[in-house]
Formats: C-alpha cells, sequence, structure tokens
C-alpha cells in the first residue's frame, strides 16, 4: 500500500541493531550496546536551565520558519568563531536536528538525474536521502585507512555529477580529510560547478588534527558549498532535535519554503536550548572530548588484540570500524551472531557500504567498553572460522 518512493528506501541498520538489542536487554538479558550513536553524557545544566526558562517565559508557540533570529545570529557567530566561515544570518536556518538539515538539503538542490558522490563507508542515511530526492549516489573509494582524496573524487565527476558529501570526521570510520585534500576538493568542485555538502557534526571530536570547514577556503567554493550541523553530538542533545545549516541565501530560502510546508519551525523550547549550547560556556565540550579521546586509545588497542580482527586507528567521531574479515564471517553474520551468542550489539558494516567491518561506538563508559571487548574476545576465539 505504500508509495514506491518509500518502498525503495532500506531501513536504517543501526536503528534496527538497536531496537534488538533493548529488546533483549527488556527480557533481561545483560546487553552491551556498541550500536549507539549518541554520547553517553547528559546535557549539560546550563542548557537545560535555558529551556526550563524558556517554558516558564512562555515561549512555547510557533517561531519564524527558520528559526528564532537570536539563534540564527548565535550560529552565524559559531561559524565564525569556530569555522572561519562569515556566514550572514540570511545564509542560516535552523532545522530539526542534523538529519533534517540535511534532508531539507538533498530535497533542495538535488533531482532526477543528478549524481551525487558518497566516499565509502558512508553514515546510512545519506544514501537514503539521495534517493528520496531521485537522484543517484555514485561511490567513491577511499584508502586502506578510509581516508578521502581528490584523486578519488575526481575519478568519479562527470557531466551529470551535482554534490559531493564530505563528513570528516566520519561516522563510521573516524577518518578525517587532510586539510590539504580539502583545499584540493574545493578546487575541483569550482572547476566542475559541483556542491559540496560539508557534514561537520563531528568536528569537535578529532584527536589531534584540526579540523577545517571547506567553505572557510575562499570565496568561489563558499558559494558552493553546504555546512551543516547540530547541537546533538557536540552537546549530548541528541534528543532536542535542532540542526543548522549555513549555505548561499537562494538554498537557505529553498530550504525555508519546503520546511514551512512540513515541520514549520524547529521546538521553540529547544532552540533556546541550543542558543545557551552555542553561546554560553563550551567546558562541558572539551570535557565529553577528553573522555572520547581515552575511549578511543583504549577500545582501538584491544579490539586489534583480538583474534580476526583488526582496527584503523579512528581520528575522530566516536566510533571505531574494524575489518572482521580474518573471523570467516561477513558483517551480518557476525553482527547477529555476536549479539545472539555473545550479547554484544555491533552494527554490521554493511550498513556503511563495507561488508567486512562492523562499527562499534565507544560513546559509553570505559568499564561497559571494556566488558564488551573481553565478551567479544572470548566469543571470537571460538567463533572465528578455522
Ligand atoms: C554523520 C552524521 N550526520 C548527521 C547526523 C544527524 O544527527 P542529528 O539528526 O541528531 O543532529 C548523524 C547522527 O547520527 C551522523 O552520524
Amino acid at each position: 500500500m505504500v508509495s514506491l518512493r518509500i518502498r525503495h528506501i532500506a531501513p536504517s541498520a543501526t536503528l534496527a541493531i538497536d531496537a534488538k538489542a533493548k529488546q533483549l536487554k527488556k527480557e533481561g538479558k545483560d546487553v552491551v550496546i556498541f550500536g549507539a550513536g549518541e554520547p553517553d553524557f547528559d546535557t549539560p545544566e546550563n542548557i537545560k536551565l535555558a529551556a526550563k526558562k524558556a517554558i516558564d517565559n512562555n515561549l512555547t508557540r510557533y517561531t519564524p520558519v527558520g528559526g528564532i533570529p537570536e539563534l540564527k545570529k548565535a550560529v552565524a557567530e559559531k561559524f565564525k568563531r569556530e569555522n572561519n566561515i562569515n556566514y550572514d544570518i540570511s545564509e542560516v536556518i535552523i532545522s530539526c536536528g542534523g538529519k533534517h538539515s540535511l534532508f531539507n538539503i538533498a530535497m533542495c538542490v538535488l533531482g532526477k538525474g543528478d549524481e551525487v558522490l558518497l566516499p565509502v563507508p558512508y553514515w546510512v542515511s545519506y544514501a537514503e536521502m539521495i534517493k528520496l530526492a531521485e537522484a543517484k549516489p555514485v561511490f567513491c573509494n577511499t584508502d586502506e585507512k578510509f581516508k578521502l582524496t581528490a584523486g578519488m573524487v575526481e575519478k568519479k565527476i562527470n557531466e551529470k555529477t551535482k554534490m559531493l558529501i564530505l563528513n570528516s570526521p566520519s561516522n563510521p570510520s573516524g577518518a578525517i580529510v587532510e586539510p590539504d585534500e580539502i583545499r584540493k576538493i574545493a578546487d575541483l568542485a569550482v572547476e566542475h560547478n559541483l556542491y559540496v555538502l560539508s557534514d561537520e557534526v563531528y568536528e569537535h571530536f578529532i584527536y589531534g588534527n584540526r579540523h577545517l570547514s571547506i567553505a572557510s577556503l575562499n570565496g568561489e567554493i563558499r558559494k558552493l558549498a553546504i555546512t551543516s550541523n547540530s547541537v546533538s553530538k557536540t552537546y549530548a542533545m541528541t534528543g532536542w532535535r535542532i540542526g543548522y545549516t549555513g549555505a548561499p541565501p537562494e538554498i537557505i530560502k529553498a530550504i525555508d519554503n519546503l520546511q514551512g510546508h512540513s515541520t514549520s519551525n524547529p521546538s521553540n523550547i529547544a532552540q533556546y536550548a541550543a542558543l545557551e549550547a552555542l553561546a554560553g560556556p563550551q567546558d562541558s565540550v572539551k570535557q565529553m572530548v577528553k573522555a572520547f579521546g581515552e575511549r578511543r586509545w583504549f577500545i582501538h588497542k584491544r579490539l586489534n588484540e583480538i583474534e580476526g580482527i583488526s582496527c584503523v586507528e579512528p581520528e575522530g567521531a566516536f566510533y571505531a570500524f574494524p575489518d572482521i574479515s580474518g573471523t570467516g564471517m561477513n558483517s551480518i553474520e557476525f553482527a547477529s551472531r555476536l549479539l545472539d551468542e555473545a550479547f554484544v550489539a555491533v552494527v554490521p558494516g554493511i550498513a556503511f557500504g563495507l561488508d567486512n567491518h562492523a562499527r562499534l561506538s565507544y560513546a559509553s563508559s570505559i568499564h561497559e567498553i571494556e566488558r564488551g571487548l573481553d565478551r567479544i574476545e572470548k566469543w571470537a576465539r571460538q567463533a572465528t572460522k578455522k
């Protein structure tokens, strides 16, 4: 009964694993979950307080479709302060989470016949959003450390290529695109008149290198770059659903129009919370990044000690993406058996375009990570096909 459009969309594998793991937990099983794509920290107190104040001040009605002016201004200031991009307020829009920002961009920029370059491994929702916009994902290789180079992008460009998706640091691999390659990719985009959608939700979760926003490089790429971000990961605010986009004004106007006929404004209260997140003290971000840095070191070391598994050091985000081919299993068999036999939930790599990998989120305490890895180690010893 459902439309053809929806029938062609694959359900989110990350959400499916999460649901199964939570169900097992509900049944009383002691499950260790490495599936979550969200920080295990609570939203900082100052942000929660701002939301409570908004309620008490009756800031509970509709707002302008694209967000309250104060939040747009805070976003423009954030882009200037942290990303060195000068976006005017007319070049900023607030949406209902980063996922919504990306969906709106896909709907407003892409159409039938367009091709979109998607580096593999990719976050699960990009490919489906591209298809919903009736465009075609064209997969682009990365190297053995999941790193994208301009040369790899160039090979896939043709007259139909409309957009490239950059996600640095990447979900699921944690890889970052090196600054020199970002510069070369910007030159390519300008030469071929391609949009570059830069999804920067993990920009703060970088352990060593520094983040570089492609839109900051020069005036030419700025006209083709669309910068998408959200408060979800940076401020442990996944449930508040606030995302934001910086882009040339014609794209922002189109998104405003689409949003006006779909969701209207994002939650008024959540917008005030996001305003405090972006304009208030930033100490909580540093604390979270420090904790993730320690967990990253630990999970990477332990994974490489397990039979049949080898893992590239993740440079950012909060995911490890080990190669599991040494176990003799594909990613679905690996993830299903691991959950059924050892009660550990991971996401099969096939969901991100690579079937010999699995994704483990390290957004949980070191103790929980250790418990999970002990189980995987023991299980892999007998499950690995000799
Ligand atoms: C790469 C990437 N982009 C965007 C998002 C969207 O996050 P949200 O909709 O919570 O802002 C996610 C969430 O998992 C993500 O991993």
